[in-house]
């Protein structure tokens, strides 16, 4: 069921610490917490999903260049998955980028990572490439792209 509560936000430096936890707890290889500090540096959008007063997700778009945005970091805590957060952060992110040129949306994503791929196909995100071996683990990556009609 969808949360009435749920606010989407510009993240600040102050969430940082909620970011790293959820970050760690949902990804095998995290980013380290001085690069999800860093992204709050480069052009872009990082927003946050906040509950109840807490941060339950969040999402990093980048503007790679004028017309190309790549969103570089999406995760929503495990407890709270599957009540829409996360299409409401990439949904949010792609609006976002948008608003500064973007025409063009990229992300990569593990091959295993059903959830992820099912969610960017349903906002119409399409594989345009695989990048073998892109994880430390050995993993190839879908290449996926968003293109703003
Ligand atoms: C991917 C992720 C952000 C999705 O967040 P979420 O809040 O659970 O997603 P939502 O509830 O908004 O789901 C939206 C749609 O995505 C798809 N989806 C999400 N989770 C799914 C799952 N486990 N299985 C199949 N489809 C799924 C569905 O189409 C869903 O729509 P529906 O509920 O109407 O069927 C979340 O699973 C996550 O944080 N994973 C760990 C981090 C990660 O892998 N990030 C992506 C890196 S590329």
């Amino acid at each position: 069921m969808p949360d009435p509560s749920l606010l989407i936000r510009d993240a600040r430096l102050d969430d940082l610490d909620a970011i790293f936890e959820i970050e760690q707890r949902s990804f095998t290889d995290p980013y380290p917490r001085g690069l999800l500090k860093a992204f709050f540096y480069l052009p872009g959008v990082y927003i946050v999903a906040v509950s109840e007063g807490k941060v339950i997700g969040y999402a990093v778009g980048i503007v790679r260049y004028e017309s190309l945005g790549h969103v570089v970091s999406i995760a929503v805590d495990e407890s709270m998955r599957r009540k829409g957060v996360g299409e409401r952060l990439m949904k949010e992110t792609i609006e976002r980028l948008c608003s500064k040129g973007t025409k063009r949306v990229r992300i990569e994503v593990r091959q295993s990572n059903i959830p992820a791929i099912v969610l960017y196909t349903k906002l119409g995100f399409t594989v345009e490439g695989k990048i073998k071996r892109y994880y430390a683990d050995g993993e190839s990556a879908l290449l996926m792209y968003f293109n703003v009609k």
